[in-house]
């Protein structure tokens, strides 16, 4: 907790810092309020035993925020509304706790080197075909450590 909100105060104006911390709050609502939701794990099994969930790691409440990014960039794309580095500020994700410590390694690193590439690749050229891309970069990343998501992750293709 104390590397999140360290964290949260680089780089990011105060306006960023209060809308990622009013995504996270409503997204942490949301999965509290719903009790059908079921969040993505890493694992691909549907077995897994649902009910009582921990509550989740910094990382992987990050990668919520993460999605909602993602979903959001979608609709600005598709309505043809410009995308901008200050309204999609790259999360620092990967310094975060994880809920599985032997993701972290010098592969996730290379990952997430790629990542922060191609979004940065994606705020220069705002476009489909970066989009796409970026997304690309979620799921090379999650195919070696987080297998679960990438169907959603996938969904989020334009
Ligand atoms: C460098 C690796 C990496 C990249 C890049 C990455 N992820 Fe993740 N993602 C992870 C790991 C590891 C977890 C598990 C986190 C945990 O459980 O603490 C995760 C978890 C998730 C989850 C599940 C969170 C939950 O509810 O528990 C979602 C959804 C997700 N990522 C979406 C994305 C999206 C969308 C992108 C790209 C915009 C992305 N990820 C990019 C590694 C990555």
């Amino acid at each position: 907790m104390r590397h999140f909100s360290a964290h949260f105060r680089l780089g990011l104006t105060r306006t960023q810092r209060v809308l990622l911390l009013i995504g996270l709050f409503l997204g942490v609502i949301q999965s509290c309020g719903d009790a059908n939701q079921v969040e993505e794990h890493c694992e691909q099994s549907s077995e897994m035993p649902r009910g009582k969930e921990p509550e989740p790691k910094p990382m992987a409440r990050m990668m919520r925020a993460m999605y909602q990014q993602g979903e959001q960039m979608r609709k600005q794309i598709l309505a043809g509304e410009p995308i901008s580095p200050e309204a999609f500020p790259l999360l620092n994700y990967h310094n975060q706790e994880p809920t599985d410590p032997s993701v972290l390694g010098s592969e996730f690193d290379q990952h997430h080197a790629d990542f922060a590439k191609a979004w940065a690749e994606l705020m220069e050229h705002p476009d489909t075909t970066h989009y796409n891309i970026m997304l690309q970069a979620c799921v090379g990343c999650h195919q070696d450590h987080c297998p679960g998501p990438i169907k959603k992750i996938r969904k989020l293709s334009l």
